[in-house]
């Protein structure tokens, strides 16, 4: 059966890294019906919005989408609605995307790329469980108002609201215990419970689900504590799940730990299996078009389409294992490069890719 995927490619480097994860798909033996269309800044130039009637009808027809990364800084000063990124917050929440995998993995051959000592983090694999439709992001109300009330009074002031219902904390949690079933069997549940009403609710209903996984050793921690933990010790850390804001930050952090942001993937699911896949990294607007971006998180990440989407586990591991080969073979773009390996660029990396995958 032929599968549809949406190619977004986006912002950026979106294009190019892009370009080289469509030839990887294209050289493997599936039926893949692929068609592209914009999004982000690239969409708002072309149609006047981050995330056109006609890619959001794209992205909801098909199986998976692809993304590249959105961003620029010349759309700053655009209003908050017509921002890039408003397109990944709009396909996440249409899409019903709510559950962010992020793993963070050092590559051996890498392992001087992190800003950390390799003793300390040789051999980290961590797999960040964010949750990626709740929280602050989308609680309402919010806005800019003037302030009625407190010291501040008559001034103008920002709020929004924090907020998580049963079920969502509940969904997310038992995709975390699941996910730490096929790990090692720990499960960190980072939270602020010593401050908000919403961590509070999160820690009570992941102590409740954790009923059905007796399997599972359950730990919870705050945010703060776990932020330090993750650069004191970070292999102590197997699973994490957490809410959106603090799983987007943790998850820079983990990133950063691996030196390497430019080979990390990640997935966004929904309850029906059908996902978004989208490297870790930004859409990087300073080396834009230079061809020297490092196409492997997206190469990667269509990796990740073809296991969680497409029910293609071999294939999967086939781009994986290409991509560990031209490790080990020495090629590195200049993100990853260091003496004594050779620099290549996007283009040269997906032809090297290609070749390993034979
Ligand atoms: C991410 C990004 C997004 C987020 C931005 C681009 C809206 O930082 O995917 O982590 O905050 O979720
Ligand atoms: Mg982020």
């Amino acid at each position: 059966m032929t599968k549809k995927i949406a190619v977004l490619p986006g912002d950026g480097i979106g294009s190019e890294i892009m370009e080289q994860a469509v030839r990887v798909l294209k050289a493997l033996d599936l039926s893949l019906d692929i068609e592209y269309a914009p999004v982000g800044g690239t969409a708002y130039d072309l149609h006047g919005h981050p995330l056109p009637p006609a890619t959001l009808k794209l992205a909801q027809e098909s199986h998976a989408v692809l993304f590249g990364a959105v961003g620029d800084w010349k759309y700053d000063k655009l209003p908050r609605e017509l921002r890039p990124e408003q397109a990944i917050l709009g396909l996440r929440k249409s899409l019903g995307l709510f559950a962010n995998l992020r793993p963070a993995v050092l590559y051996p051959e890498l392992a001087n790329a992190s800003s950390l000592k390799p003793e300390i983090v040789s051999g980290l694999d961590i797999l960040i469980l964010r949750e990626l439709t709740g929280d602050i992001y989308f609680g309402t109300p919010r806005g800019i108002r003037t302030a009625t009330d407190g010291p501040f009074a008559g001034s103008k002031e920002g709020f929004d609201t924090m907020r998580y219902a049963e079920p969502e904390i509940r969904r997310i949690a038992h995709l975390g215990f699941q996910a730490a079933q096929k790990r090692s069997g720990r499960l960190c549940s980072v939270d602020k419970a010593n401050v908000l009403e919403t961590s509070q609710l999160w820690r009570d209903t992941v102590i409740e689900v954790a009923k059905d996984y007796p399997d599972i050793a359950l730990t919870h921690m705050y945010v703060d504590n776990a932020a330090m933990q993750l650069v004191r010790a970070p292999r102590e850390f197997d699973v994490i799940v957490t809410g959106n804001l603090f799983g987007d930050i943790l998850s820079d952090e983990a990133a950063m730990l691996t030196g390497s942001i430019g080979m990390l993937p990640s997935a966004s699911m929904n309850a029906s299996g059908q996902g978004l896949y989208e490297p870790s990294h930004g859409s990087a607007p300073d080396i834009a078009g230079k061809g020297i971006a490092n196409p492997l998180a997206t190469i990667l990440s269509a990796a990740m389409m073809l296991r969680y989407s497409l029910d293609s586990d071999a294939q999967a591991k086939r781009i994986e294992r290409a991509v560990q080969l031209v490790l080990q073979q020495g090629l590195r773009t200049a993100d990853i490069f260091e003496p004594g390996t050779t620099k290549v660029g996007t283009a040269a990396m997906g032809d090297a890719v290609l070749k390993a995958l034979n």
